[in-house]
């Protein structure tokens, strides 16, 4: 069976950029591949830190994968940091990397812009980390939304060049390379408060995203004040017209309306009328997901039973592909 392999950091509210770019993609592809999703918390140190929110973070995320409809029964759900595999396969993979191709990554330098001084190696190689992740379960599909491409294609190249053809054979390859799965619609949720800008956990301003734990009240008010134009009628395309579209798009999937209806209900609808009927989609389609999420986070026996079984799961196929990298580099083994 093909396998899939994908993760969030738990760095803050998982937000409905995630989800509808990411998670709703896995919550399908598990019942016909073998999945494995992972909460990366060894990412989530790149930045700096709070031990408690991270702490936190990493289970209200892993709890959000199963009430978005992730079933433990199905896939393996594990957090990263268990799995010292993870970090034993980038610090391999870090030796083979070229330095060059880890500082022409766009993530690493518009973050590293904003922290200025205290850049920190671990930002500079969180691409690598995430090629040991995909590289460690010989993932085929990658699900992910837009802005990782570059981050996959990187996973890619070291498998290929730096891993196969170095130390394999055509008919023997080390590793597997992987492709990266990316939805046509909605793989880039952008900003309420700025159509040109991509929906982000980092933004400061809150209002700037909805998060899968929103209340309806507040989910109400961040609509209320996300940016409008002054055009009357929704529209998908319109390079003017941001705003329109990205909320037409969410619209379109969180209403089960699809594309074409959707376009054609709110053809005329004025943004005073929209913004209503938007708010009341949006509440609905949570409400299951945050029931669900309380009962999980009620329970936290059964949360960590279902991270326990999936910590099994990954630490077998991850040991398979790590001892396959070490014994074609020469490491001693004494198996
Ligand atoms: P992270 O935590 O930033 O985002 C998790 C997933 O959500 C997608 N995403 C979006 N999709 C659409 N619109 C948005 N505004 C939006 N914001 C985020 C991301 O593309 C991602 O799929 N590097 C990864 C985490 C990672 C990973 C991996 C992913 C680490 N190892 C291995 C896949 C496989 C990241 O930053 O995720």
């Amino acid at each position: 069976q093909k396998r899939v392999l994908s993760g969030v950091q738990p760095t803050g509210d998982v937000h409905i950029g995630n989800w509808l770019g990411a998670i709703r993609n896995w919550v399908e592809l598990q019942e016909n591949y073998e999945t494995f999703v992972c909460v990366v918390d060894l990412h989530a140190i790149t930045t700096p830190h709070d031990p408690k929110s991270l702490y936190q973070n990493s289970l209200s995320t892993a709890a959000l994968y199963i009430a978005c409809g992730m079933n433990p029964d199905k896939c393996s759900i594990f957090i990263q940091s268990q799995i010292s595999a993870h970090s034993e396969l980038c610090w391999i993979l870090n030796c083979l990397t070229p330095l060059n191709w880890m500082e022409r990554m766009i993530q690493f330098k518009e973050k590293s812009i904003k922290q200025g001084d205290n850049v920190s190696i671990g930002l500079l190689d969180y691409p690598v980390l995430m090629a040991a992740d995909i590289l460690l379960y010989d993932a085929d599909l990658v699900p992910v939304g837009e802005d990782q491409k570059q981050h996959l294609e990187l996973a890619r190249d070291i498998a290929s060049q730096r891993v196969n053809s170095k130390f394999g054979t055509k008919e023997n390859p080390i590793l597997k390379v992987p492709n990266p799965l990316i939805l046509k619609e909605c793989s880039k949720v952008m900003s309420l408060t700025d159509g040109t800008k991509k929906m982000s956990k980092s933004d400061p301003n809150e209002n700037s995203r909805i998060t899968l734990l929103d209340s309806p009240d507040i989910i109400t008010k961040k609509i209320k004040r996300s940016k409008t134009d002054s055009e009357l009628g929704l529209e998908f395309g319109n390079p003017l017209r941001p705003e329109a579209d990205n909320l037409l798009t969410i619209y379109s999937i969180i209403s089960g309306l699809g594309r074409e209806k959707a376009a054609e209900y709110c053809a005329e609808m004025g943004w005073g009328k929209f913004k209503p009927e938007f708010t009341e989609a949006m509440i609905n389609v949570l409400k299951p997901i945050q029931e669900k999420y309380k009962e999980l986070m009620n329970d936290p026996e059964e949360l960590k039973r279902i991270l326990n079984k999936g910590k099994l799961t990954a630490e077998e196929v991850s040991k398979l592909t790590l001892n396959r990298v070490k014994e074609a580099l020469g490491f001693y083994s004494n198996l």
